[in-house]
């Protein structure tokens, strides 16, 4: 790995990618990351549609930005002068959500003339994980959250190569949507955690999806399913969401297990809104594999999960983008060639 360009970079971190405007600022000292802020402004207009509506949350973003980046500087103890680089997520995510953000942290990049990294969303929940340990490929990244189910080995600095996803629902969306059913509320998430608590986790039998696969996959419809036949059939809401996290556990800690075996990789990051899961968490700690979480507040959508990301890029020495990069709202996550 190549030393960081300076002594102490501070490095600005923007996620506008969905419904929170996340911005964040981390301290790179020599390889080793900080974060000093991470602010994040969730919005509650989209909770009278029933889901997010993109074009509130482009105008939402605008006008909260500047007020997130300000508490994001007052957290941090620092002046925005001060920022030696800033990255900005590029994609995935909703397009003009994404343009906020990106021509934001554009604009802050050109007028202190420091480096500007677009930053892909999905390497930010990977190196929202870094804020807890050093993270050196090689190593398996299981992102989970309301978007996304992917499981990525990372042979390399900046290589990622998808081992499994999801075939149907991500498995944030399962909770939510199951949430939904037993009459929890929203995020679904924290709700069936809550819920489970109470619950009998062996009350309601699921079926393992795609039992028997030989790839590294995962499907949540089916559980989906069953879990509406149990509520239909009488199951209690404590019940239902202990028996369905106890099997959206299993399946995930089961098949990632079977990906560390096959690739031979030691070190596990779990990452995404999912990843706060108390229960997902226990289970992957008695796996014998060494398993790396994100820090508090760093699991959902933020800034500085974007920042760590930025920090990651900088410390291989990977080039910087240019101002011309645009939003995609469709981007795999492909390999990203390392730069000598
Ligand atoms: O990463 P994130 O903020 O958004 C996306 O990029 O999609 O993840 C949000 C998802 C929601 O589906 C939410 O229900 C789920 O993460 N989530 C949880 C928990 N906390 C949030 N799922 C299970 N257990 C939790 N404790
Ligand atoms: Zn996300």
């Amino acid at each position: 790995m190549n030393a960081a360009p300076h002594p102490r970079t501070l490095i600005l971190g923007i996620d506008t990618s969905c419904d929170d405007t996340g911005v964040g600022v981390v301290e790179l000292t020599g390889g080793r990351v900080r974060v000093l802020a991470n602010r994040v402004w969730s919005q509650t207009v989209h909770a009278q549609y029933g889901g997010v509506m993109p074009e509130l949350a482009s105008r939402e973003h605008v006008e909260r930005i500047d007020a997130v980046m300000g508490d994001a500087l007052a957290e941090a103890g620092v002046t925005v002068d001060e920022l030696g680089a800033v990255a900005a997520t590029s994609g995935p995510g909703l397009v003009g959500a994404l343009l906020v953000g990106l021509m934001y942290g554009k604009g802050v990049a050109q007028a202190l003339g420091v480096p500007f990294h677009a930053t892909h969303h999905l390497e930010g929940h990977i190196f929202a994980a870094a804020s807890e340990a050093e993270l050196a490929p090689p190593f398996l990244a299981l992102v989970v959250s309301g978007g996304h189910t992917h499981l990525f080995d990372v042979p390399r600095e900046g290589e990622y190569v998808l081992v499994g996803a999801t075939k149907d629902d991500a498995a944030g969306e399962a909770f939510d949507k199951i949430a939904r059913l037993s009459g929890l509320g929203y995020p679904g998430g924290p709700a069936i955690a809550e819920a489970a608590l109470t619950g009998n986790p062996d009350a309601v039998p699921f079926k393992e999806p795609l039992q028997g696969q030989k790839g590294f996959d995962f499907s949540f419809s089916g559980l989906k399913t069953a879990a509406l036949l149990a509520h239909r059939a009488g199951a209690s809401a404590p019940d239902l969401a202990a028996s369905f996290q106890k099997a959206a556990v299993h399946t995930l800690v089961k098949t990632t297990r079977r990906a560390a075996e096959a690739t031979g990789r030691d070190t596990v990051v779990v990452s995404g809104g999912v990843a706060a899961n108390r229960a997902l968490r226990e289970a992957f700690a008695g796996t014998g594999l060494r398993v790396v979480f994100p820090g508090r507040g760093l699991n959902t959508d933020n800034g500085a999960m974007i920042a760590l990301a930025g920090a990651a890029a900088i410390t291989a020495g990977r080039a910087p983008g240019t101002l011309a990069e645009g939003a995609e709202a469709y981007a795999p996550l492909a390999a990203l060639a390392p730069q000598a």
